[in-house]
Order: structure tokens, then C-alpha cells, then sequence
């Protein structure tokens, strides 16, 4: 049986950024505590009438590049995303024609911020049954247009981009193992509180957009995320100190620095965007991922863990060597 390598990895954020400041003029909120709470300084805005697809399609395109595969050698498509183009064609689908693939599997993946990391698990499941040999894997969201701009406890937390990875079958190493989990009982503390099936006449309404229990979502992100490190290690026999790099989430400073407490790592070891990304959901990890990668700090070879927490609640990891 295969593992599934990860062998090239993209990343794209639109153009347009809103700072704190531009933040001031919009919601009663101030840089400082925007900062303190949150550790997020700008992020990044799809422009009007740029779409989720357009993201994952430069992100997919770079990550295809660096892996030297071409799109027609591509034999499976996931995409992670909260905020589709269309109701259907899926994403995938949209994305596999742009990429001129045709025939493979496509199809799209609903965890909220956890999504990319299901995706993962589901194309290395593919390729460790021989299902695939090369499988391309993308976190894109537009969720900025989920946001009730009114709403300052949820309008400064999130932005736009885009992450894919190539997966490859190789017989050494790659992922060892990926773990996820959901418990849909927690919908009340995060969620988008409409969808298509209670009739799209509510989809513009202000009501329609991100609702939060910020304070008690946080609570939960801390504890789950070490439980899942616990877990993760376990289940490979590992110790905290053979992880070279943790490749969090990137919701909030303070819980990227719970868990990295809880693996006895420095931040030195920690993958930090969300200072200049925000919470990009489904996106955030495998942009954190392409940023370490093409600045050089992660090296082919090294102990990799990728870990997400979101809405359903979902959650969930994975142990690779890269
Ligand atoms: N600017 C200024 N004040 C604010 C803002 C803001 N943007 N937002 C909230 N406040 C105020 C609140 O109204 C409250 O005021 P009060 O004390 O007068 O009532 C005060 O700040 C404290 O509010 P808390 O919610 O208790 O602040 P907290 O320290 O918990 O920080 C935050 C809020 C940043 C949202 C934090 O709880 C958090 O990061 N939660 C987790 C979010 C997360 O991880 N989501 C991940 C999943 S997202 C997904 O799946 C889509």
C-alpha cells in the first residue's frame, strides 16, 4: 500500500487588504484590541466579482507547478470550501474544467475551517487503496461574503485565499495518519444560520450571515486541539519532541499558543500567518503550509503536524513527513 506524498503546494490571496484601521471606520473596533485578542493585523479581500474558483485556481496552478505534475495527469479533485461559486457544479468541477482536466473524480468537501484537513484525509484514502496516483487538494474561500460587516465580533476575524497541495502515491513516506472528527450538537455556538433548503428569498438578509458565540468557541478550540494532538501522537507511537513543525489553523494567536504549550514546542516551530491572513477557513492550512514551504522552513523530510478546529463543530489532523 502507498503512502500519500505531499510534493508541490500553492497558495493565493486576493489583491485587496483591509487593515485594523480600515476596520475602525466600518464596526466600533480598534486595532489594539483587534491585535491583543486575536493577534490578526490585515487580511486579504476578494474583489467584487472574483470568486472561490478563481482563488483555487492560482493556488492549484502554483502547486501543480512546483510539484513538476501536469493538469492532465491529475486522476482526483477535492476541494474544501464553505463558500461555493454555485450551488452546483461543484467547485471541483469548476476548478477541473478551468485546469482543462477531464474525466477524474471532482467533487467538494463541507467541514468549515476543518475542510482542508478532511480533504486530505479523503485523497490519501484514495491513494492508499490505489484509487489515485496523483491527487490535487485545495482549501479556497470567499468568506468575507459570509460576514455581517455590522457585527464586530466576527467581521474582523475573517478573509479571503486560497491553499492546494499535490498528493502523489510514493512507496517511502508521506501522511502517517489523519484523524477526523465532528460534533454537530454545538451548532448554536457557530454557524450561518440559512441555507438553500429554508428558500433562498433569506440569503441576502443580514440575519443570513456568521453568527458566533466567540468566548465559548474559543474554549472549545483549545480543548479539542490538544486532545487531538494527544491522539495524533498516540496513534504513531510518537513524542511531542520528534514533531519539526506544527502547521495550525490559523484562527487566533492565543490558541495557536495553547497548543504549541501543550507540544512543549517554541513558536519558532510554529507556522504563524493569521497575523497577516486573519481566519481564511478552509484555506488557512495549506496557506500556512505553502508560506513555510517557499520561504524554506520546511524541509523535504521533516515531521510535519496539521491540525483544524470549526463548525459542526469538526476537527481534526495530520501527521505527514514532507
Ligand atoms: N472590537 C472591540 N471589542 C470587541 C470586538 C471587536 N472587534 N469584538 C467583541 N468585542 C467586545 C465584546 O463585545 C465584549 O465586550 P463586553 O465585555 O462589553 O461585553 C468584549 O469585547 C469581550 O468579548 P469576548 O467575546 O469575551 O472576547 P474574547 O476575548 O473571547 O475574544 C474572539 C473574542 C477573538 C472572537 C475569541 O473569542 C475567539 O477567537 N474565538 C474563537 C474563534 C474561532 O476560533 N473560530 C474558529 C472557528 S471559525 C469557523 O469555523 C468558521
Amino acid at each position: 500500500m502507498s503512502f500519500a506524498r505531499i510534493t508541490g503546494t500553492g497558495g493565493y490571496l486576493p489583491e485587496k487588504v483591509l487593515t485594523n484601521h480600515d476596520l475602525e471606520k466600518i464596526v466600533d473596533t480598534t486595532d489594539q484590541w483587534i491585535r491583543e485578542r486575536t493577534g490578526i493585523e490585515k487580511r486579504h479581500i476578494a474583489l467584487e466579482g472574483q470568486t472561490t474558483v478563481d482563488l483555487a485556481e492560482r493556488a492549484s496552478r502554483q502547486a501543480l507547478e512546483m510539484a513538476g505534475v501536469k493538469p492532465e495527469d491529475i486522476d482526483l479533485i477535492v476541494v474544501a470550501t464553505t463558500t461555493p461559486d454555485r450551488i452546483f457544479p461543484s467547485t471541483a468541477c469548476l476548478l477541473q474544467s478551468r485546469l482543462d482536466i477531464h474525466g477524474c473524480a471532482a467533487f467538494d468537501v463541507q467541514a468549515v475551517c476543518t475542510g482542508f484537513i478532511y480533504a486530505l484525509g479523503v485523497a490519501e484514502k484514495f491513494i492508499k487503496t490505489g484509487g489515485s496516483k496523483k491527487a490535487l487538494v485545495v482549501g479556497a474561500e470567499t468568506f468575507s461574503r459570509l460576514l455581517n460587516w455590522e457585527d464586530r465580533g466576527t467581521c474582523v476575524l475573517f478573509g479571503d485565499g486560497a491553499g492546494a497541495v499535490i498528493l502523489e502515491a510514493d512507496d517511502e513516506t508521506g501522511i502517517l495518519s489523519t484523524h477526523l472528527h465532528a460534533d454537530g450538537d454545538y451548532e448554536a455556538l457557530l454557524r450561518v444560520p440559512f441555507g438553500v433548503s429554508q428558500g433562498m428569498e433569506q440569503m441576502d438578509d443580514i440575519n443570513s450571515k456568521v453568527e458566533m458565540r466567540g468566548n465559548e468557541v474559543f474554549k472549545m478550540a483549545v480543548n479539542t486541539l490538544g486532545r487531538i494532538v494527544d491522539e495524533t501522537l498516540e496513534a504513531n507511537n510518537m513524542e511531542k519532541s520528534d514533531i519539526d513543525w506544527l502547521v495550525p489553523h490559523q484562527a487566533n494567536i492565543r490558541i495557536i499558543q495553547a497548543t504549541a504549550r501543550k507540544l512543549k514546542m517554541s513558536l519558532d516551530q510554529v507556522v504563524v500567518t493569521v497575523n497577516e491572513h486573519g481566519n481564511t477557513s478552509a484555506a488557512s492550512v495549506p496557506l500556512a503550509l505553502d508560506v513555510a514551504v517557499r520561504d524554506g522552513r520546511i524541509k523535504k523530510g521533516e515531521m510535519l503536524l496539521l491540525e483544524a478546529f470549526g463548525g459542526g463543530f469538526t476537527w481534526g489532523s495530520a501527521l505527514l513527513r514532507f
